[in-house]
C-alpha cells in the first residue's frame, strides 16, 4: 500500500510512537509536467501537483490523517468541522476509519451535491447551517470550545502540519524549490501550511495565493468564503494574493481537462488561471490542483459538450463523431 503520509514524513510531523496512525493512503500524489500549458503561459517548466488523487479526492486528506490521528491519541469523543464540502468528506472518511463520530456543518444550499453524498455515505452527521460558510465556522468554533468535539478545520494546527507535506514532496521530487508555489486561496489554511513548510526548509520561495474575485458569489463553491480565517497568516507569509474571475476559472478548468486530461473541480483551477494570465513570475512553477472534478459533476454537466444521440450504426457514428470538435 502507499506509504502513509505520517510514516513518510514522521521526522517532520508532531507525532510519536504512541500516535495511532489513521490512514487511507494519502499523500505521495503525482507531480505532472504540463509542457503544453507551460507554452501557453510562456514559462519554461510548469508542474501540476495533482492533489485530487488523495483518497477522498482533495488535498484535505494530508491534514486530516494527522488531525484525526492526534484526536484519537488525545482521547477525543468526536470530531467537528465547518466545510464547503471537501473538509467535510475528508473528516467523515478519517473519522470513520478511526471509529469516531463526525459532525459536519455546511452552508445550506452552497455545497456541491457529490461532496454531500460522499460525506453522508461516510457516516458523518451533516447539519446544514442556515447561513454562509463563515457563520458555520463561527458556530463550529464555539461548539468546539465546549470540549465535546475536536475541531478539524485548518485552524487545527495538525491539519496545517499535514498539509505542509505537499511542499516537501514537490521540493524533493524537483530536487530543489520551484520559482513559485501557486495555489487557490479560500480560507488560507493551505497557504499558511505551505509557508510553514518553506520556513522549516529555510526557503524563501514565493507563494502565490489565488482567490475568486467575488468571494461570496463565485461558482467555485469550495472557495466561496467571504472572510478568510487565515488572512493574517497569509499576510505574514508574504504570499502574493491575486484574483481571478469566474470566467477565468471556468476557461482554465476546461483547458486543464481538454489539454492535460485533468478533470478537477473549478476552484482548483484558480491558481493556474493566474499563471495563464501571465501574472506569476518565474520559469519553473509548481501549481497545486486541489480537488477532483467528480466532486462537482453538476457544473461539468451544465458546461461540457452534451452527448449526441445516435443509432447503433457505424456510418452514423462516424459521421456524428467527425462533426464534433475535440473540445
Ligand atoms: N481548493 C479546494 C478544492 C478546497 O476545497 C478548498 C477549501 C480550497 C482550495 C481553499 O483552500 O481554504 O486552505 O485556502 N475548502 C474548504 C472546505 C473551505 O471546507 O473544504 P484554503
Amino acid at each position: 500500500m502507499t506509504v502513509p503520509l505520517i510514516e513518510r514524513f514522521r521526522d517532520r510531523l508532531p507525532v510519536s510512537a504512541a500516535t495511532p496512525v489513521v490512514t487511507l493512503g494519502e499523500g505521495s500524489t503525482p507531480l505532472l509536467p504540463a509542457p503544453r500549458l507551460a507554452r501557453a503561459a510562456g514559462v519554461r517548466e510548469l508542474w501540476l501537483k495533482w492533489e485530487a488523487s488523495n483518497p477522498t479526492g482533495s488535498y484535505k486528506d494530508r491534514g486530516m490523517t494527522l488531525a484525526v490521528s492526534k484526536a484519537l491519541e488525545e482521547g477525543a469523543g468526536a470530531v467537528l468541522c465547518a466545510s464547503t464540502g471537501n473538509t467535510a468528506a475528508s473528516a467523515a472518511a478519517y473519522a470513520a476509519r478511526a471509529g469516531l463520530p463526525a459532525v459536519v456543518l455546511t452552508p445550506q444550499g452552497a455545497v456541491a451535491g457529490a461532496k454531500l453524498a460522499q460525506t453522508r455515505m461516510l457516516g458523518a452527521s451533516v447539519l446544514e447551517v442556515r447561513g454562509d460558510f463563515d457563520a458555520a465556522l463561527g458556530a463550529a468554533q464555539e461548539l468546539a470550545r465546549r470540549g465535546t468535539h475536536v475541531l478539524v478545520n485548518s485552524l487545527n494546527p495538525y491539519r496545517r502540519a499535514g498539509q505542509k507535506t505537499a511542499v516537501l514532496e514537490i521540493v524533493e521530487e524537483l530536487g530543489g524549490a520551484p520559482d513559485a508555489f501557486v495555489l487557490p486561496y479560500g480560507g488560507g489554511g493551505n497557504t499558511s501550511a505551505y509557508a510553514q513548510a518553506l520556513a522549516e526548509l529555510g526557503l524563501d520561495t514565493p507563494i502565490v495565493s489565488v482567490e475568486a474575485e467575488n468571494r461570496r458569489e463565485t461558482l467555485a463553491t469550495a472557495i466561496r468564503i467571504g472572510d478568510p480565517v487565515h488572512a493574517a497568516a497569509v499576510r505574514a507569509a508574504h504570499a502574493r494574493v491575486l484574483h481571478v474571475d469566474d470566467d477565468e476559472i471556468v476557461s482554465t478548468w476546461r483547458l486543464l481537462a481538454a489539454q492535460e486530461g485533468l478533470f478537477c473541480e473549478p476552484s482548483s483551477a484558480a491558481g493556474l488561471a493566474a499563471v495563464l494570465r501571465g501574472d506569476v513570475e518565474g520559469d519553473r512553477l509548481a501549481v497545486t490542483i486541489t480537488g477532483h472534478g467528480l466532486k462537482d459533476p453538476a457544473i461539468a454537466d451544465r458546461l461540457a459538450a452534451t452527448p449526441v444521440e445516435v443509432d447503433p450504426d457505424p456510418d452514423a457514428i462516424a459521421a456524428a463523431s467527425a462533426a464534433r470538435p475535440a473540445s
